[in-house]
């Protein structure tokens, strides 16, 4: 065989695989509003086909998708589908899933904009929708990481970096040990992987300042204590069990005026701020110094995505950066790992790219909207039913209890094993409750009506 026709086998056997990927991927997400949304227990139990030893010789790729296909699709949560309300997980947005594989096939390192330019103007210019859309202050600088986890553990090292170098000391250089104390204060409802983002950042669990709340598990802004020295205020938008947003307006003014750096984990709350509608919850948020939030949660965009953005330009490089002579980042090109804790990554930023390209402002306003509507249609109908629901619902996430603890945790077992809709549980102040978290593009109001049916079965049947 001469090296054209090698060449054209190869395409031939790659384009083949490929079409095949589409197709199974098409088919899956076609049936997923049908089948149960929990994988069926024998689904899971086949997974053990799969636990054989390291093959000694290679496989046709056209057999190993369709091992994949046959044993792990069916053993999937349906979290892509219309009628998982589990966590804060979102599904992808068909656009923003062509986009990831397109971008998948690129297969670019989006470290340096002289290396990959492509997808880091892309990057660059999602970046500049996100601030527009979100309401930030134009001068504010972003990353694209792998969550929000990883969000606020980036805004927080550049709010370290940024409130110790006004003290006199250079933490990239000098590290923790003997610099000025810094104080952190976050609320009693903070959601744990902040707290753990501060860990990482050298900011043990018993030395953070946790401010009070209040019902709604809101931070109590007379709560907030006097300030002096180095300090970083972490607040919340969209309170993970109840969707609550603390008082920013109340608090960043006279944080800031202490010098101190404000920081927003909002994960899913932030989102807010694209519809006139909902902005109202997160009125003020734009006075802090840096903000997280999720794209994989309700962008709906592909897992895994999340964003990091800080107001004062330079404040993000200050603590990202890196130079060797190898690197070529220097230039006028915004480069992507001048902003980011990784190196290498993938090029997250088109997806993101993707679904704000095919929402639009109108797009995004509506999806956030009717999801929020949606939850408040849970509520009601719950309520009608004669079920308590716990929270204030103002944004997107329902609390609702059928009774003792032991009730309710027999009504989210039976809604779950029927498999029209998952729900999960949590304790909400003592209480124990079913939640209800309504972020997916692809929810409809007759899925809504279908799960509620769900639930109040599950309920009469548990109950
Ligand atoms: C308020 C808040 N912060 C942080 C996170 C962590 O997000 P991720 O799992 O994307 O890292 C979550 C997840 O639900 C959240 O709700």
């Amino acid at each position: 065989m001469n090296a054209d026709a090698a060449a054209d086998n190869h395409e031939d056997a790659t384009a083949s695989l490929l079409f095949d990927a589409a197709r199974r991927s098409a088919d899956y997400l076609g049936a997923l509003g049908r089948r149960a949304v929990r994988p069926s227990p024998a689904a899971v139990a086949g997974l053990a086909t799969l636990e054989t030893l390291l093959p000694e010789t290679p496989t046709d790729p056209a057999i190993v998708l369709s091992e994949l296909d046959a044993l792990v699709a069916p053993a999937t949560m349906a979290t892509a589908g219309p009628r998982f309300f589990g966590f804060v997980i979102g599904g992808t947005l068909p656009a923003a899933l062509a986009a990831n594989w397109l971008a998948a096939a690129w297969d670019q390192n989006a470290a340096m904009a002289s290396v990959t330019p492509g997808v880091a103007r892309v990057e660059a210019i999602a970046l500049g929708w996100l601030v527009d859309v979100l309401g930030l202050p134009a001068t504010t600088e972003g990353a694209f990481v792998t969550g929000a986890t990883m969000a606020n553990f980036t805004a927080l090292a550049a709010a370290r970096h940024a409130v110790l170098a006004r003290a006199g000391w250079d933490v990239g250089a000098d590290g923790l040990i003997g610099a000025p104390p810094v104080t952190v204060l976050t609320g009693e409802e903070a959601h744990p992987t902040l707290l753990k983002s501060l860990a990482l950042l050298g900011f043990g669990r018993r030395h953070i300042v946790r401010l009070p709340v209040d019902s709604q598990g809101r931070v109590r802004a007379d709560g907030l204590p006097p300030l002096s020295g180095p300090t970083i205020v972490c607040l919340q938008a969209g309170n993970i069990n109840t969707g609550a947003f603390d008082p920013f307006a109340a608090i960043c003014g006279p944080a800031r005026e202490a010098g101190a750096w404000v920081h927003v984990d909002g994960a899913f709350g932030l989102w807010a701020q694209a519809s006139t509608q909902l902005a109202r919850l997160s009125r003020g948020v734009e006075l802090a110094d840096s903000w997280a939030t999720d794209a994989h949660k309700w962008l709906n965009v592909p897992y895994d995505s999340g964003l990091a953005f800080v107001r004062e330009p330079g404040a993000l490089p200050a603590a990202m950066a890196i130079t060797a002579e190898y690197l070529p980042t220097a230039g006028a090109a915004r480069s992507p790992s001048n902003y980011t804790p990784e190196l290498s990554r993938r090029a997250r930023g088109v997806e993101v790219w993707a679904a704000l390209r095919a929402l639009g402002r109108s797009g995004l306003a509506e999806m956030f909207e009717r999801n929020c509507r949606q939850a408040r249609r849970f509520a009601a109908r719950l309520a009608g039913a004669g079920y308590e629901i716990l929270n204030d619902v103002v944004l997107n996430q329902v609390l609702v209890s059928f009774g003792a603890p032991q009730a309710t945790q027999r009504v989210i077992a039976a809604v779950q094993e029927d498999g029209t809709c998952w729900c999960g549980g949590t304790v909400w102040h003592g209480r124990t409750a079913m939640r209800i978290s309504v972020c997916s593009w692809a929810t409809t109001d007759a899925d809504v009506e279908l799960s509620v049916e769900a639930i109040l079965r599950a309920a009469r049947q548990a109950g």
